[in-house]
């Protein structure tokens, strides 16, 4: 059975850790939906990890739609969220509802991401939710904004700040979001947000106290060149797939393979 939103709540309320990874294609829709991942993210970090940009910016509406029908042919059981890219959603709230309505009619994901909190964000996800769009919301260190914020540093250190990004996640909860991603704030926030929340949060650098974590795949994989200090490496792929790929090479060029059979 499919993943729902509801069920993200339960489980919050239950004490279950929700699992999600990001995906951008078909192959890792299906091995991460069959490996029991509760939540795929088409993340526009695809744009750096698969596409080989520099930062998120770059990315059209139809590049997200194209990489979200790939993910969802292969995901049966996970729910499939959207990153809404940079500019798709920021001009206003019709513009949002244009650009969500979109990847929803045209992909099969069951909600949208978007970066950003209080006041804006807040109106926009509202606008979005009472048309029945589905939407997860993102503070903390968002993507989007890096030259704004000057790199992908730390959020929320200073008491302002952390108030600030409270601030944002009460908002969106209050909007209507389904859940909230927190992305490189101090653990002790994180917590904080948690607890005053009724949905989910998912941490990425953000601690334990989070519902739920969400990674990079490449990261977890070993597929970038490089990872941010939270990140945690189940596999090195990128030496792995030097070493295949050499194997094949010398194989070919020695004429081992194919052979007779
Ligand atoms: O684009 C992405 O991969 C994300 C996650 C890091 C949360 O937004």
């Amino acid at each position: 059975m499919k993943v729902t939103i509801q069920q993200l709540k339960q489980w919050k309320q239950q004490g279950r850790p929700i699992t999600v990874l990001t995906a951008w294609d078909y192959a890792l829709g299906t091995i991460l939906d069959q490996s029991g991942v509760d939540v795929l993210l088409v993340g526009d970090s695809l744009a750096m990890v698969a596409l080989g940009y520099d930062n998120t910016l770059p990315l059209q509406l139809d590049d997200m739609i194209h990489h979200a029908q790939a993910v969802c042919r292969g995901a049966k059981r996970a729910l499939v969220v959207c990153d809404l890219p940079f500019l798709s959603y920021q001009s206003s709230p019709q513009q949002a509802l244009e650009s969500a309505g979109q990847i929803l009619k045209r992909t099969g994901v069951q909600g949208v991401k978007l970066e950003g909190g209080y006041p804006d964000m807040a109106e926009t996800v509202n606008f979005l939710v009472m048309r029945g769009i589905p939407v997860m919301g993102h503070v903390g260190l968002t993507p989007q904004s890096v030259h704004q914020l000057g790199g992908y540093r730390r959020q929320g250190r200073s008491a302002a700040q952390a108030a600030e990004i409270l601030q944002a996640a009460l908002s969106l909860e209050q909007a209507g979001a389904f859940a909230i991603v927190l992305e490189h704030i101090p653990a002790d926030l994180a917590a904080t947000i948690t607890q005053k929340l009724s949905i989910p949060t998912i941490g990425i650098g953000a601690g334990l106290a989070c519902d739920g974590q969400v990674l990079v795949t490449a990261d977890i994989l070993g597929l970038s060149d490089w990872q941010p200090p939270f990140a945690k490496v189940y596999l090195e792929m990128r030496s792995q797939i030097t070493d295949a790929v050499e194997r094949y090479c010398a194989d070919v060029k020695q004429r081992r393979f194919p052979t007779q059979e």
